[in-house]
């Protein structure tokens, strides 16, 4: 049922908020993380641990990327993100103190089964982060940690996307506390702001419309570039994944520290580059290296859309359009950040007459190898 909306994307769509909220829901004991059903893989294991590979495929890939900074940051941990359907035929290295996290909407995606219960078979740890109870790749896990998104019907993944990076932000956290990597009032504040990011979320809803009209005059492009950094990263793949299973254009994201060593050869006059923009409160400083990016392919005749947060000045003179996103920081960017791009794919695709629900070529949940 799609509850009165033009289509289950947008339905699910307009659910992202909720995702979030639900998926946090019963974890989170006195301001700190306890995930009740992290008790396949007791303290010990977790403490003992001394690499985590997580395995996915498509957007659910772009969530374990996301998980990956965030682990490594919060819990002093190496972190690989590996596609599932690569993992399996090249014999990774894998030890009893090697955590394998699987992310899978469906639970049921062949490739990622197939990697999980090799995993198991070279003696790894497997946890499973899942949207569906019950399906196969949970129960081929020593844990699972359910993302509580609710039934996802769209073929495009978009409310699962968010609550599978907060589950992995809920288990770095855990890990970080477990770890001793993070102390209590910094997992607190970690916690605060996971717990913040759904009413952040209903005002990024708020741009839709915008977005729409967008949408209409970018109907006839043929290419359009994502670009990203650090957590910002994955979030310009996503976006161009969307692009490509959606409105059949051209797509591509780039990590735009990147874009020197030779995309920057693609933009000519008229290219469209979405333009996903660092806080300028980011200890990191990327923000001012992603305005120089911006500056640069501008230069060259780019359209820029950048999506940035509420209040940066800096990239008014420099953009073509701004879509803002509430004050965050770095790691709860890319849950903000992502929703302008799921809606911009899905406004895309309707503005060229196209199945938003069920792109071609397509199956929501892919059980073949
Ligand atoms: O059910 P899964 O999360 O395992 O599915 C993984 C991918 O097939 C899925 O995310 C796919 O990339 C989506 N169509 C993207 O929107």
């Amino acid at each position: 049922d799609k509850g009165g909306w033009s289509s289950f994307m947008a339905k699910e769509i307009s659910e992202e908020p909720e995702a979030v909220a639900k998926t946090i829901i019963g974890r989170v004991e006195d301001g700190l993380v306890r995930i009740p059903e992290l008790e396949g893989l007791d303290a010990d294991t977790l403490r003992d641990i001394d690499r985590v590979v997580v395995i996915a495929c498509g957007t659910a890939a772009y969530a374990g990327m996301v998980g990956k900074y965030a682990i490594e940051q919060w819990a002093r941990v190496p972190v690989d993100v590996e596609l599932a359907h690569e993992f399996r035929y090249r014999e990774p290295v894998l030890t009893e103190r090697t955590l394998v996290v699987s992310i899978s909407q469906s639970g049921e995606t062949m490739d990622t089964l197939m990697a999980v219960k090799y995993a198991r078979e070279q003696g790894a740890r497997t946890l499973s982060i899942c949207n569906t109870q019950g399906a196969t790749i949970p129960r081929e896990s020593d844990a699972v940690v359910y993302t509580h998104a609710g039934p996802e019907v769209a073929v495009a993944s978009t409310k699962a996307f968010v609550a599978q990076i907060t589950a992995m932000y809920l288990f770095g956290i855990q890990l970080g506390q477990v770890r001793g990597t993070l102390d209590d009032s910094r997992a607190r504040g970690l916690v605060r702001e996971l717990q913040a990011v759904p009413d952040k979320l209903a005002s990024v809803l708020a741009s839709g419309e915008r977005i729409r009209e967008m949408a209409k005059w970018m109907a006839d492009t043929q290419s359009v570039l994502f670009l990203g950094r650090h957590v910002g990263y994955p979030v310009a793949l996503e976006g161009a994944l969307k692009l490509k299973e959606l409105a059949y254009i051209h797509a591509e994201g780039f990590a735009a520290g990147e874009l020197k060593h030779g995309p920057i050869a693609l933009i000519e006059p008229g290219q469209i580059v979405f333009v996903i923009v660092p806080s300028p409160r980011d200890p990191n400083s990327l923000h001012a290296k992603v305005v120089s990016n911006i500056q640069e392919i501008r230069a060259r005749g780019a359209r820029v859309i950048a999506i940035a947060e509420q209040g940066d000045a800096a990239v008014l003179p420099h953009a073509d359009e701004v879509i803002r996103i509430p004050l965050a920081s770095p790691f709860f960017e890319p849950l903000l950040a992502v929703v302008p791009l799921h809606i911009f794919g899905m406004e895309l695709a309707a503005a060229k007459g196209l199945d938003v629900d069920q792109p071609r070529n397509l199956a929501k949940s892919v059980t073949v190898e």
